[in-house]
């Protein structure tokens, strides 16, 4: 695996390209982009580029962008008409724009045309070439710029974001794989990210060793299916969370997100095992229908499913869940729509992440018909999500009176405000600001009483 920060510096020694140009980067869609968009930071900053706080101190603009629906892909476009809008009536000269992230691998050169055009178009695969690309097009005059593609899938380019502490809610995101190779026939992502390609267990650690070292507690463990990492045939994915587990001075780890196929019983079991390992699954069902699932091409049966879920309450302490569901899926009927409520009543989620079905071009589903009219899939992710807060409404009251346990992972804004704490099983909680003169701070475990709630967030104190 190659080291692209260690082979940038054979092309250009720091400072000498960026020339302290200005670059600001806005993230759109999942975890992986915002950890990329990390590693693209740092990339630049190695090459003397410096960090703009907005889109009017900088000289480039990059979009690190999302597929996975269509209505994320037109805000994109948007969002570049409307920057390119904000400069001019703040009467700033014209910015480079740039798209990353998946939008750019799938769309590549036709985002360099139309009216909300970009400058700049570089795929999930190719950040090492960006400080190289953006020098090249500031050094060129406006009118001749030649516009600037690179796309295409790499299995040796895995990008390390630096070591700087860059948590998020307190957890520092160490990709462990990218792409994936199932084909859930709704899914943009095997096409935009490409084949799941390990990093190695040794870069991670040696990834992992490094954040500890500058200050880092807790990690999350980042891929499309993490469940499915393996190397080689010597480690999979329980045996890379022991050996995360025995780096010293890491305290939690997470991980993102999971494919239920992969949740076998020895990973439960090492998930349960390991005090390091935080008891919370994100695994999303799609569907709760049998058909649906197969049509989904999602290698599980929703009774598969439930007894992963059943295992790992034996087996994982305080264990919670959370889980995405589609609806409106081609051919979808009213009976299978039911039948994902009825996982919703049976699984008893923390939390769901609810999309109504937006076809892909070029995915296996887009050969079927899109046949569930626009109301009718707003009708039922309408019914998902009330079903959802009837459900937690009556789970998250069992919890008012116990005293929980976390970590604080954000500070009150003003005076007044309260801290917001994350438990090891991901639920929140808020503790009041007057904690600050005892010397609370980031990072911290805090234990308080819970007397309500608020949504999907705990409330402590009178
Ligand atoms: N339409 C709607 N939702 C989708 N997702 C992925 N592809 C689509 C699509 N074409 C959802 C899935 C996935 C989450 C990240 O996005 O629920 O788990
Ligand atoms: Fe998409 Fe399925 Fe891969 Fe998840 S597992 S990224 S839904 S193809």
């Amino acid at each position: 695996m190659a080291d692209f920060q260690s082979e940038l510096k054979a092309l250009a020694k720091p400072g000498d390209r960026g020339d302290g140009c200005r670059v600001f980067i806005e993230t759109y869609g999942c975890q992986m982009n915002v950890y990329d968009s990390q590693a693209i930071g740092g990339l630049l900053n190695k090459d003397g580029f410096d960090t703009a706080a907005d889109i009017f101190e900088a000289d480039v603009v990059l979009l690190n962008t999302c597929s996975v629906r269509e209505l994320a892909e037109h805000k994109i476009i948007s969002r570049v008409g409307e920057i390119r809008r904000q400069r001019r009536n703040a009467h700033l000269p014209s910015v480079t724009v740039g798209i990353c992230g998946c939008m750019a691998e799938r769309l590549g050169d036709e985002l360099q045309k139309g009216n909300n055009r970009v400058d700049l178009v570089v795929g999930v695969d190719n950040y090492d070439k960006l400080p190289g690309m953006i020098s090249e097009l500031m050094a060129t005059q406006t009118a001749t710029r030649r516009k600037r593609t690179a796309t295409g899938h790499r299995t040796d380019a895995h990008y390390v974001a630096p070591p700087v502490i860059y948590p998020v809610n307190n957890s520092h995101l160490v990709t462990i794989h990218k792409g994936c190779d199932y084909k859930c026939t709704y899914c943009i992502v095997p096409y935009t990210r490409g084949p799941q390609t390990e990093k190695s267990p040794q870069a991670i650690l040696e990834e992992i060793r490094t954040l500890v070292e500058t200050g880092a507690t807790e990690v999350t463990l980042l891929g499309q299916n993490v469940t499915a990492y393996h190397w080689q045939k010597e480690m999979d994915f329980a045996a890379l969370l022991e050996s995360v587990s025995g780096i010293e001075g890491l305290q939690r780890i997470r991980f993102l997100t999971g494919h239920p196929r992969d949740m076998h019983q020895h990973t439960m079991d090492a998930i349960g095992a390991l005090d390091k390992v935080c008891p919370w699954l994100h695994l999303p069902i799609q569907s709760g229908s049998n058909a649906i699932l197969k049509r989904m091409k999602r290698l599980y049966k929703k009774e598969e499913y439930l007894e992963m879920v059943d295992y790992a309450r034996q087996v994982v302490p305080d264990v919670t869940f959370s889980t995405d569901i589609i609806v409106g899926f081609p051919g979808e009927t009213e009976e299978d729509f039911q039948a994902t409520l009825e996982v919703l009543r049976r699984v008893k989620y923390d939390q769901i992440f609810s999309f109504k079905y937006s076809e892909r071009p070029g995915v296996p589903a887009a050969k079927l018909a899109d046949d569930i009219g626009t109301n009718e899939k707003k009708r039922r992710l309408a019914e998902v999500m009330a079903l959802q807060e009837k459900i937690w409404n009556v789970e998250a009251a069992r919890e008012v009176g116990k005293t929980w346990t976390g970590i604080v992972e954000a500070p009150a804004r003003h005076p007044g405000d309260s801290w917001r704490v994350r438990t090891p099983n991901n639920r929140k909680f808020v503790v009041a600001d007057n904690l600050i003169d005892q010397g609370l701070k980031i990072g911290d475990e805090v234990s308080a009483r819970i007397t309500g709630f608020a949504n999907t967030t705990f409330l402590t104190g009178e």
